[in-house]
């Protein structure tokens, strides 16, 4: 246990070195490029762009997700622009459907069967319901999300644009862009923000 404590510190230590920071900002882009896409030698038809960086991914990479302002309000500003709001304006639909794309983790596998629905996995990284006891905490908790925030509108629009695209919120996020990404269709989207702004959803219990 002490040992592996000590592993953790030096790890803590070696990655915030600046010497250490400079030798990996060192590796040329086109190389690691190149191992990624040998990884994966059969991308299916139309998958294509799923290796391949846009121009915030590559900044992200580049900087070790830390851009310096320039380049963050730059992001931002790209990304705030790529959010694709719903044509009826109402961004909060049914927190019991939002339930559902809260658990489910699937999708997004080339293995999977035609027609599987994908999920956002959001109690992967997020706590939301009280009674839930299984979450990962890589995010933080989002229990009585509507509720601390008075369930005000502008609040639920931000939060559309978050789980559409979490980099127009904050670049560089480890939270998966998911309507940018078409991992997750607007109406998805729409029932999670219910289920975070709705007063009768279990989050705000
Ligand atoms: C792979 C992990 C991961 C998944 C899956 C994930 N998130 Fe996140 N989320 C994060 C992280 C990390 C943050 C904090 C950094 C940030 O704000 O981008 C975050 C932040 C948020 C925030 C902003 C919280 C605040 O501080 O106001 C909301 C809202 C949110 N997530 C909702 C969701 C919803 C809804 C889903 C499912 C559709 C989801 N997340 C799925 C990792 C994840």
């Amino acid at each position: 246990m002490k040992s592996k404590l000590c592993i953790a510190a030096l790890l803590v230590a070696f990655t915030s070195l600046p010497a250490f920071a400079q030798q990996s900002a060192k590796i040329d882009p086109a190389v690691v490029e190149r191992y990624v896409k040998s990884a994966f030698p059969k991308v299916p038809e139309g998958w294509q762009s799923r290796v391949d960086q846009d121009e915030t991914q590559r900044v992200c990479t580049q900087y070790h997700n830390e851009p310096p302002k320039a380049e963050f309000d730059k992001i931002l500003a790209r990304e705030k622009a790529a959010v694709v709001y719903p044509a009826d304006g109402k961004v909060i639909g049914n927190w019991k459907e939002g339930q559902k794309v809260a658990q489910n983790g699937r999708g997004g596998q080339f293995s999977d069967p035609p027609g599987t629905v994908s999920g956002g996995n959001c109690y992967g990284c997020h706590q939301l319901s009280g009674t839930e006891v299984s979450f990962g905490t890589l995010g933080p908790s989002l229990r009585s999300y509507g509720k601390d925030r008075k369930f005000d509108p502008a609040e639920a629009k931000l939060t559309y644009a978050k789980i559409y695209n979490s980099n127009s919120v904050l670049p560089c996020s480890n939270m998966p862009r998911f309507g940018y990404h078409k991992v997750l269709t607007e109406q998805q989207i729409k029932d999670a923000v219910a289920y975070l702004f709705d007063p009768e959803s279990p989050v705000n219990k």
